[in-house]
């Protein structure tokens, strides 16, 4: 039972209630990942509002390629290999900027932000047939946007994104939908964390809070009229909140506190009227959504707090990408998302929410990062390597829209997560 298997054996690796520490220590196993995984699923690079302007882009990674997602002097929004045509080199370096061309340092190649190659310095050395139009930047293999959602594969073939998304597209409207015009402002940078631990930990979890944040939590609970500006309010991860974990298949999961924001959401929108701007917001919504979707709205406050699989999770107000470096190094980039079209008091309000628990020095994410580490630590003891999952697996039942629902602390995310590992890591 505790021998190692044979890589390919995900079945016995990922079973119904345990799966094997090795997923998350194995270098061998991590590699099969960036194949399997990050070299073939539809990944996440970012939103089209990072890069509002002609010229605007952002040098980011598919796995571990190099890829530049830039907005064209046309205004469209393209994703291409960051690979020099000359000799391979990356053409930007900078993470972000603007730039009209984008000139090679190595040997001077220029090409346009919309990919063509521009010019070719002494270009008479290469004879009649060189013909700068078969050697503009390589696109990704596929690309598709979802409300401005940039998402790429490096796999030619495959589901589309909607397949892809299936019902957790209605999580990235409920993200985009806070603002009365659905558009978010992307521009306020980046703040990251590097944690030495597996990519697999990061978010998603309902059990933990109550110990690992417990001082946020116990001072939620001294707050008079809730906390974060009365968005939760008792104890949302408490089996009497009404909250939930659920499961929306494809390895997309959340944390569903949409139950106990609905049942105060009038505490809460007594909060947004107090501030300057506060009545104009909501009615805004009203006359965009009707009032009823708005009430809903409202009560998510745009934070589905969902995982799109593998690496992508919107998390109160920010965009998160997940970046696996190795199997026991990951980076987070946090993208506070704002909101378009609403009063300056909303986002300042959002913004606050976001640093306090998520910002360098906020009261959670610095306590995830730690718990992470320690977890990957204790991994490395594999006398008795299994992880056990079970928890709420005899309760958790489906919902409705055919999603699997559990109570708000059950492993019902875990076991959706990395059932959709196991598929994607099976495919031959
Ligand atoms: Fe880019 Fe030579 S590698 S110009």
């Amino acid at each position: 039972m505790n021998a190692p298997q044979a890589l390919s054996d995900y079945a016995h690796l990922v079973q119904t209630d345990r799966i094997h520490g090795s997923i998350y220590t194995d270098p061998a196993i991590f590699e099969q990942e960036m194949a399997r995984i990050f070299h073939r699923a539809w990944l996440c690079l970012g939103h089209e509002a990072e890069i509002p302007q002609p010229g605007d882009f952002r040098a980011t990674t598919l796995g571990r390629q190099p890829v530049l997602m830039v907005r064209g002097d046309d205004g469209q929004v393209r994703v291409f290999m960051n690979r020099c045509r000359h000799r391979g080199m990356t053409l930007c370096e900078d993470e972000t900027g603007n730039e009209k061309f984008l000139r090679c340092w190595y040997h001077g190649w220029v090409y346009r932000n919309t990919g063509e190659l521009e010019d070719v310095p002494l270009a008479n050395a290469y004879g009649a047939q060189f013909r700068r139009e078969d050697f503009g930047l390589t696109p990704v293999p596929r690309m598709e946007s979802y409300r401005g959602f940039v998402f790429a594969s490096l796999a030619p073939t495959g589901q589309s994104l909607l397949e892809h998304l299936g019902l957790a597209r209605r999580y990235l409207d409920i993200f985009l939908d806070a603002s009365p015009t659905g558009e978010i402002d992307v521009t306020a940078g980046v703040h990251r964390t590097r944690y030495r631990g597996n990519w697999k930990f990061v978010g998603m979890d309902g059990y933990h809070p109550h110990y690992t944040h417990r001082s946020v939590m116990d001072s939620w609970k001294r707050r008079p009229g809730g906390n974060m500006a009365n968005l939760h309010h008792g104890d949302p991860f408490s089996d009497e909140s009404g909250n939930l974990t659920r499961d929306a298949g494809n390895g997309h999961v959340l944390l569903d506190m949409f139950p106990s924001r609905l049942a105060h959401v009038d505490e809460y929108l007594g909060g947004i009227r107090k501030r300057p701007g506060g009545e104009d917001y909501i009615a805004a919504m009203q006359e965009a959504h009707g009032p009823q979707r708005a009430r809903e709205l409202l009560a998510w406050a745009g934070d589905p707090h969902v995982g799109i699989y593998p690496n992508l999770q919107l998390i109160g107000i920010q965009i998160r990408i997940i970046r696996p470096l190795a199997v026991d190094d990951t980076e987070v980039l946090m993208f506070p998302a704002l909101l378009k079209d609403v009063p300056p008091s909303i986002n300042e309000m959002r913004l606050r929410q976001h640093e306090s628990f998520y910002g360098p020095a906020g009261a959670g994410a610095p306590d995830d990062a730690e718990i992470f580490e320690r977890n990957q630590q204790g991994l490395g003891a594999t006398v008795e390597p299994w992880v056990y999952l079970a928890r709420g697996l005899e309760r958790e039942r489906q919902d409705t829209d055919g999603s699997i629902i559990g109570m708000p602390g059950d492993e019902t995310t875990q076991r959706g997560q990395l059932r959709e590992w196991k598929r994607m890591m099976s495919e031959a």
